[in-house]
């Protein structure tokens, strides 16, 4: 989501939306592995060449990204609070200690720096390779962080694939499977959702977590996000949303079901353009924060497919 303008004297609940692209990194060797979908990439380039275009812009508070700065208010609280409830062994002052967490479309790392603090070893991945460089120059400032926080430019399935190729053999701290992953204000900016979780369903551990945090696809996120925010009020670039990738809450069960997870919560989330600022709600038909719970058991498994043929 981007800054709205001083002069647009309206409440204006809007959502988060984002820029982005890059240059798609391969830090995958090899393994391939065949999904229910046709595409098996995450990767939508044009989504990749915009956030490109605005990776030198993360940290600036006031900037394209300020919602996803306060944005934080309500999902650092909403990941720490879940994960405190599920993991009872958790250290005061040190809440996600102990914890993995894969902080998926990381982007410059606003969100994946407050959950290191909490303690978690994460581990932020993003094809954005600019957003990464721009993300390890910030967190080396702080030496709190320590080596407690790791990042990697490259995609969910790349690093599955990469998983997979270590499997057995000692891996770096940091690496999964996680105890929990994060994707928040991504989905909406990727070419495959089935993929997507297809590939959570394999990092994460069983027990372990999934939080996403998106955009519901309903006639008033239409009206918000596409029509008001970037076709009348212009405080997002057009062509920044595409509302055929937004999901609701029950598409978004239905599509992890199948990979074995439960959905434990959803909540609506509202932003205030003229204060900056987000709060929770009843409402869900615009952005919302889900809680997914893996099963004990295994998902379904991949099936190996030849070099070509995928
Ligand atoms: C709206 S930003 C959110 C960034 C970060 N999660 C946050 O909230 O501060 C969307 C992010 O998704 C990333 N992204 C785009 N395609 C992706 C993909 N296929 N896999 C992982 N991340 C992707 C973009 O590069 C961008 O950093």
């Amino acid at each position: 989501m981007f800054r709205v303008s001083s002069n647009v004297g309206l409440l204006l609940v809007l959502l988060v939306g984002q820029v982005h692209v890059n240059t798609v990194n391969s830090c995958c060797r090899g393994r391939r592995f065949s999904t229910q979908s046709a595409s098996n990439t995450t990767v939508d380039p044009e989504e990749v060449r915009r956030f490109q275009a605005l990776a030198s812009k993360w940290w600036d508070e006031q900037g394209e990204f300020a919602a996803l700065h306060s944005l934080n208010d309500l999902r650092v609280p909403f990941i720490r609070d879940n994960l405190m409830s599920l993991h009872s062994e958790c250290q005061p002052g040190r809440p996600l200690g102990g914890l993995k967490i894969l902080d998926v479309g990381c982007g410059g790392g606003l969100l994946t720096e407050p959950l290191a603090r909490l303690g978690g070893h994460v581990l932020g991945v993003d094809p954005v390779e600019n957003s990464i460089s721009l993300a390890r120059l910030h967190s080396s400032s702080d030496p709190e962080l320590g080596g407690r926080l790791r990042y990697r430019a490259c995609t969910v399935e790349e690093l599955l694939g990469s998983e997979e190729d270590v499997r057995g053999e000692e891996k770096e701290a940091g690496e999964g499977p996680f105890d929990a992953v994060v994707a928040s204000e991504v989905v909406e900016h990727l070419a495959d959702l089935e993929t997507f979780a297809f590939c959570c369903g394999h990092l994460i551990k069983p027990g372990g977590s999934l939080f996403i945090t998106t955009i519901n696809k309903t006639n008033l996120s239409y009206a918000l996000a596409i029509v008001a925010a970037e076709q009348i009020l212009r405080i997002v670039p057009q062509g920044t949303h595409d509302w055929d990738k937004f999901i609701s809450p029950l598409d978004l069960e239905r599509l992890l079901e199948p990979h074995g997870f439960s959905v434990l919560t959803v909540r609506g989330m509202l932003y205030n353009p003229v204060t900056g600022s987000w709060c929770w709600s009843d409402n869900t038909e615009i952005n919302y924060a889900l809680h997914a719970v893996k099963s004990a058991e295994e998902p379904p498994h991949r099936q190996e497919v030849p070099e070509g043929r995928a």
